[in-house]
């Protein structure tokens, strides 16, 4: 018998092909509105295999309802949204899609680096209201980029592509990580900084760590107090690496002077967040690996993750390793 394999979302056309010539395909049908809990569940009751997204989160409840299910397929390279020591204790392997998002997911944090650094949005919203008078001196006036100090907090696949980024912009790069890389500083000559130094030095910060127990609200109002007034802190990793309240807060008393936030403890973060009122924030709604061309690879490498996981295979992006058993 084809096994039963639930899709969240709808997906790209190649990676559903993919699925349905051996599987026995589910698929929730609306693109905006995430799956409701209960409509998983019941489809949980039935499923071999589950391809998600970051918009769902697989407690342990829900796989206790999960009786069959013995792959997570997740459509990203984060996975904080499974909780993977529960679906581990079951026996249900854990997937997601790493390396093909790094280029592009470091292509967007420049970018959100760079528009923020240089205001782009407000100048944008300027010319647009009508205010463009004439050229004037100070006008619109950002941070430079080239030549200054970028601070990675998360040296992974990721945080090196930024870095490479960086260095053509001629920045000095400096790093931390939860082990040192060696090999990394002096491959892309980074240097090595405990957190205090990094936040002290650096006219951007950069968090692409993972969110884990360990990394929730790393960057809170101690942290932002001991930042450069002028520097620049981006996230395109996870809100909860954050404390937003501490930045809010950190952003309006000129603790530091701006942000680009792609993600939010909350998403969609709220109309009425405060964040969303400051000119110095620019927001976007968690977009690091939306090219076409990285989407459409995801939604492959997960769904052949997922196949390789039901044919008894070792998939090529298993999460949670130990329960593989050669
Ligand atoms: C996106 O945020 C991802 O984890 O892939």
């Amino acid at each position: 018998m084809r096994p039963r394999v639930f899709v969240t979302r709808k997906i790209p056309e190649k990676a559903l092909l993919m699925l349905e010539e051996r599987c026995d395909v589910r698929m929730w049908q609306k693109e905006d509105v995430p799956v409701p809990k209960d409509v998983l569940k019941e489809e949980l009751a039935e499923a071999e295999g589950l391809f998600c997204l970051l918009t769902e989160k697989i407690d342990a409840d829900l796989l206790d309802h999960a009786p069959h299910l013995r792959v997570i397929s997740n459509m990203a390279v984060g996975y904080n949204n499974i909780d993977v020591s529960a679906a581990t204790r079951k026996g249900i392997m854990v997937t997601n899609t790493p390396d093909v998002l790094t280029e592009t997911t470091a292509d967007l944090t420049f970018a959100l680096l760079m528009a923020t650094a240089r205001r782009l949005l407000e100048a944008s919203d300027y010319l647009r209201r009508g205010e463009w008078k004439t050229w004037s001196p100070m006008l619109l006036t950002g941070q430079d980029v080239h030549g200054a100090t970028l601070g990675i907090i998360g040296m992974g696949r990721i945080g090196e592509a930024v870095a490479k980024r960086a260095k053509g912009f001629d920045m000095r790069v400096l790093y931390h990580n939860r082990n040192r890389k060696p090999e990394v500083e002096e491959k892309l000559g980074v240097t090595y900084a405990d957190l205090p130094t990094l936040l002290k030095e650096s006219d951007f910060v950069c968090i692409l760590t993972p969110y884990t127990s360990e990394t929730h609200h790393l960057i809170g109002k101690g942290e932002l107090a001991i930042m450069k007034k002028t520097a620049v802190l981006i996230n395109t990793s996870r809100g909860g690496v954050v404390d937003e309240n501490a930045l809010y807060e950190a952003l309006t008393t000129g603790t530091i002077l701006a942000a680009g936030l792609d993600v939010f403890e909350q998403e969609p973060v709220p109309l009425n967040h405060p964040l969303l009122s400051l000119p110095n924030v620019v927001a976007l709604p968690h977009i690091g690996s939306a090219s076409v061309q990285t989407r459409t690879r995801m939604a492959e490498l997960a769904a052949q993750n997922l196949l390789q996981a039901l044919a008894g295979e070792l998939p090529e992006n298993l999460v949670n390793t130990e329960i593989y058993k050669l």
